[in-house]
């Protein structure tokens, strides 16, 4: 069965991937920012191993990649992500924006560099990276969420880049937006839902489709 690797497995939506990946007997590998209290992750039945992985530490993301030197992994879900605060124009936060741009956007940047040659040996071949429709350009038609906003839109430049880079090994590189779930206050997207509709998404992309930015009912999303 595929192997995956799965980031940011201590609440919300990254528990979920590794729920629904184990329901269906792969190989999970679930990082968490704190393996300790990450206790739905722990309790998840199947093959699960459970990893401490906090992104914005690149000595354990290089350990991660020492863990799995030679091992093919099929598809990587990097998902791990800071959202709040969203602190207005006028009060910004500038040492948690550095955080959120290292735990956002610079840490699946080295969890791709670093973990590239176990996806170019895996069956599947795919980089699924968890954005949000907050970080498409176009989209941005009510301001604000500076620090949040900019992450995810670094990230998906990132995501087209690495199609581009990474197509001559075969690689697929995509990005998704969960939907509102409801891992947020007031979010209207059931976790099993967003979940279950993005690995549709990520399994559809296959080989095929690259360097794409998709909801996870499928619909494409504008840069
Ligand atoms: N929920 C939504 O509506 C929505 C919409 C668009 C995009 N997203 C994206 O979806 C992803 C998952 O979010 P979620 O909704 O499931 O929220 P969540 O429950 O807060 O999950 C994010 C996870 O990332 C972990 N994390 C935080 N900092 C980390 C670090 N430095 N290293 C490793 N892990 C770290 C968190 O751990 P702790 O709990 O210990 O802090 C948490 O387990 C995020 O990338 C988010 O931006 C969510």
């Amino acid at each position: 069965m595929p192997t995956i690797v799965i980031t940011g497995c201590d609440t919300g939506l990254g528990v979920e991937f590794a729920r629904q990946y184990a329901a269906e007997g792969h190989r999970v590998l679930a990082t968490c920012l704190n393996p300790d209290t990450a206790h739905d992750t722990r309790a998840i039945k199947g093959n699960v191993e459970v990893m401490k992985l906090d992104m914005t530490d690149h000595g354990d993301i290089a350990a991660l990649g020492r863990h799995l030197a030679g091992a093919p992994v099929d598809i990587l879900v990097s998902n791990a992500g800071i959202g709040r605060p969203h602190p207005p124009f006028g009060q910004t936060d500038y040492d948690n924006w550095r955080r959120i741009l290292e735990t956002n956007l610079i840490g699946p940047m080295k969890l791709a560099e670093t973990l590239v040659d176990n996806i170019a040996a895996g069956e599947l071949k795919i980089m699924a990276f968890v954005s949000s429709r907050m970080g498409s350009i176009a989209l941005n038609n009510s301001g604000g969420s500076y620090a949040y906003r900019s992450s995810k839109a670094g990230l998906n430049m990132m995501v087209k880049g690495l199609a581009v880079d990474l197509a001559p090994r075969q690689i697929s590189v995509i990005a998704l937006h969960p939907g509102w779930a409801a891992t947020e206050p007031g979010g209207r997207v059931p976790v099993a839902e967003s979940v279950s509709g993005m690995r549709g998404v990520i399994h559809r992309a296959g080989r095929h489709h690259t360097g794409i930015f998709q909801t996870y009912s499928d619909q494409p999303l504008p840069w």
